[in-house]
C-alpha cells in the first residue's frame, strides 16, 4: 500500500551519496512516484518512479501527451501534491523534512508560473496588490515605498510598463497576463521556478515573446527552469536537456541535441516524428502512435509503453526496464535500446 511506504520511506534519510552529488544540483529527485487514491484499493500511478537532476541555471524539458504526469511531478516539487515514495532534495536538503518556517523558505525559492494565467490572477485585485502579496507574506520590503519600488522594478523587467500596476488582469492580453504571472513568479528571487505548458495557451506570435523573456532573465538572474510542456517544439528551443515522460515514468533524457539527434526510445521517436518540420526526410522509418495512453489506474505491467510499441517483445510486457547510460547524460528506459540495438529500430 502506497501510505504504508510513505511512512517507511519518511525515516529514510537521503543517501550519503545523494547528498554530495546533488550539491551542484538546484534540484535532484529519486525514485519519485506520487500515487492517488482511485477507489476499490486501486491507485492513479500519476508519477511512478521519476529520477532526475535539475542543475542550477539550466532548463530542464518535461515533455509527454496530457496525463503522462507532468503536472503531478511539478506539484509534488513545489510541496503541493502528496508523496508516496522516493526523495526530492532541493540544494541538497530533503524537501519532506521542512515544517513551519522552513517550509515557508522552501516555498519562497521554488515558484511557479502556470499555463492559465488569467486563473491564476485574482480579478479583483490590480496587478500591484497581486505583486505585493507574497513581497508582504515574506516581509522582503520594508515599507510602502520600497515594496512600490521593486514592483516597478518587476514590471519593468517582464517587459511592461511600470505605470500599468493600477490596472486590473482583464486589462490585459493574454500574453501580458502571463507576463505579470512570471513577475510573480520572480517576486520572491526565486532559485526554481516550475514553468507548467506556460505558453501553451497563448498565440503562437507571443509564444516566442514570452519564450524569449523567460530565456534572458535565466540569463540575467541565473534561475532553474523545470519546463513543462506537450509541445517538444518549444521545449526544443528553450531547454539544455530533456526528460520524456510516458504515464508516470522518464523513458529518456538528455541534452536537447541528444535527444533531437539521437532519440533511441521508441516513444521519442514517435514524439519527434509528431512534430512539423519543414527539414527534408531523412528516409527512416516513422514511429506513428497509434491509441491513446492507457489509464494510470493499475498500468500495464512490464514497460508501460508496450501497448502502444511496435517493436514490443515478450520481455517488455513481463518485465520493467530500468535507466541505462548509452553516453555521458544520456540515459534510455527501454530493453531493445542499446545504442547498437537502436539503430535497426
Ligand atoms: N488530485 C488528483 N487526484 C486523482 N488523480 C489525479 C489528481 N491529479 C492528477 N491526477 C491524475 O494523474 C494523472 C496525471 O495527471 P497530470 O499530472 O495532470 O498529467 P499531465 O500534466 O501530464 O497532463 C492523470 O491520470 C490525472 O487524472
Ligand atoms: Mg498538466
Amino acid at each position: 500500500m502506497p501510505n504504508e511506504e510513505r511512512n517507511d520511506l519518511n525515516d529514510l534519510k537521503p543517501s550519503r551519496q545523494g547528498s554530495s552529488n546533488a550539491a551542484a544540483a538546484a534540484l535532484f529527485v529519486q525514485d519519485l512516484a506520487v500515487y492517488y487514491p482511485a477507489g476499490r484499493g486501486k491507485f492513479v500511478h500519476a508519477v511512478d518512479g521519476v529520477s532526475f537532476r535539475l542543475h542550477s541555471g539550466e532548463t530542464l524539458g518535461l515533455v509527454g501527451e496530457s496525463g503522462c504526469g507532468k503536472t503531478t511531478l511539478g506539484r509534488a516539487i513545489l510541496g503541493l501534491a502528496p508523496v508516496t515514495r522516493g526523495t526530492i532534495l532541493f540544494e541538497g536538503r530533503d524537501i519532506s523534512t521542512f515544517k513551519g518556517e522552513a517550509l515557508k523558505e522552501h516555498r519562497r525559492h521554488i515558484q511557479t508560473v502556470f499555463q492559465d494565467p488569467y486563473g491564476s490572477l485574482d480579478p479583483l485585485m490590480t496587478i500591484e496588490q497581486i505583486l505585493s502579496e507574497p513581497l508582504k507574506i515574506h516581509h522582503l520590503c520594508s515599507g510602502r515605498k520600497e515594496r512600490s519600488e521593486k514592483i516597478a522594478a518587476l514590471l519593468h523587467s517582464v517587459g511592461l510598463d511600470p505605470e500599468l500596476a493600477k490596472r486590473y488582469p482583464h486589462e490585459f492580453s493574454g500574453g501580458q497576463r502571463q507576463r505579470i504571472g512570471i513577475a510573480r513568479a520572480l517576486s520572491l528571487d526565486p532559485r526554481v521556478i516550475v514553468c507548467d505548458e506556460p505558453v501553451s495557451a497563448l498565440d503562437v506570435s507571443i509564444q516566442a515573446q514570452v519564450v524569449n523573456l523567460l530565456m534572458d532573465i535565466q540569463e540575467a538572474q541565473g534561475i532553474s527552469y523545470l519546463f513543462i510542456s506537450h509541445d517538444l517544439a518549444v521545449v526544443q528551443h528553450i531547454c539544455h536537456r530533456i526528460a520524456v515522460m510516458y504515464l508516470g515514468r522518464i523513458v529518456e533524457q538528455g541534452s536537447t541535441q541528444d535527444i533531437h539527434d539521437q532519440p533511441l526510445h521508441p516513444y521519442t521517436k514517435a514524439l519527434l516524428d509528431a512534430v512539423p518540420s519543414l527539414e527534408k526526410s531523412s528516409g527512416a522509418r516513422k514511429i506513428f502512435l497509434s491509441g491513446e495512453i492507457p489509464s494510470p489506474v493499475d498500468p500495464p505491467a512490464g514497460c508501460h509503453f508496450h501497448p502502444r510499441c511496435p517493436f514490443a517483445t515478450e520481455r517488455c510486457r513481463r518485465e520493467a526496464p530500468v535507466p541505462t547510460e548509452v553516453s555521458p547524460g544520456h540515459t534510455v528506459t527501454c530493453h531493445l535500446c542499446s545504442p547498437e540495438k537502436s539503430r535497426s529500430l
